[in-house]
């Protein structure tokens, strides 16, 4: 599953995708704030499964909560700890996570669900139902195929495919799914119980926010 090319995503911030930064910080960190804060228990150790730079997390607030942040690219992980949100960072696959079973009171990730096929997608969510605690909560971001950004990276895959470029928006291919009725019977498959489904105005539809937790 490790694809090196997010390595090269994250080479530098001066190369990020135009308005990156902003969103990152003034849409969807608004909304990863919000619904983290509001399904994560007050204490406790919380991973991000996937963190990127992390500027996306940054606003979820501490209260007595730990954060570990997980991705595969290194160059990801120096970004991540500039920012001073983790207190771990672990380089590793979300399909092998190397932890303990039961070693965290919940997860998260933003912009990462949507890059697993769905022969893919039950491992994954297996794997991180067996690191999560009884009664610990994943938090998924899920991007939607109707989102703003979604159908932006579409139009800009496509018209590099045309000109004869390989170039895409993002380094691995994307698969979307029925928001509700598909993404619960995967998460039910792995294990996962009470799977609600959030669409907000904030990111414009651009993610589903989906809470399920083990039980
Ligand atoms: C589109 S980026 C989103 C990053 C970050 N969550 C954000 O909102 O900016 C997807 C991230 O998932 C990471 N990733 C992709 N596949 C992964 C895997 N199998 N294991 C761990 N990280 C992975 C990539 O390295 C990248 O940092």
């Amino acid at each position: 599953m490790t694809d090196t090319n997010w390595d090269s995503y994250w080479q530098a911030e001066d190369k990020d995708p135009p308005f990156a930064s902003f969103y990152r910080s003034h849409v969807v960190g608004k909304l990863v704030a919000k619904y983290c804060d509001a399904y994560f228990p007050p204490a406790g150790k919380f991973i991000e499964l996937g963190c990127g730079s992390g500027e996306s997390s940054l606003q979820i607030p501490e209260r007595d909560r730990v954060f570990v942040g997980l991705d595969l690219s290194q160059n990801a992980l120096s970004r991540a700890q500039k920012s001073g949100f983790y207190s771990e960072l672990v380089s590793g696959d979300i399909g092998a996570l190397p932890f303990d079973d039961e070693s965290f009171d919940g997860a998260w990730n933003i912009g990462v669900m949507e890059h697993f096929k769905a022969d893919e997608l039950v491992p994954v969510l297996r794997e991180i139902y067996r690191v999560l605690k009884q009664n610990g909560v994943a938090v998924f971001f899920w991007p939607t195929w109707f989102g703003p950004i979604t159908n932006a990276a579409l139009v800009y895959d496509t018209l590099h495919a045309i000109s004869g470029s390989k170039k895409t928006m993002f380094p691995k291919g994307y698969v979307f799914y029925w928001v509700k009725g598909q993404i619960s019977a995967f998460a039910e498959k792995a294990g996962f119980k009470n799977c609600v489904v959030y669409l907000s105005t904030r990111d414009l539809f651009q993610n589903a926010v989906v809470i399920v937790r083990k039980m």
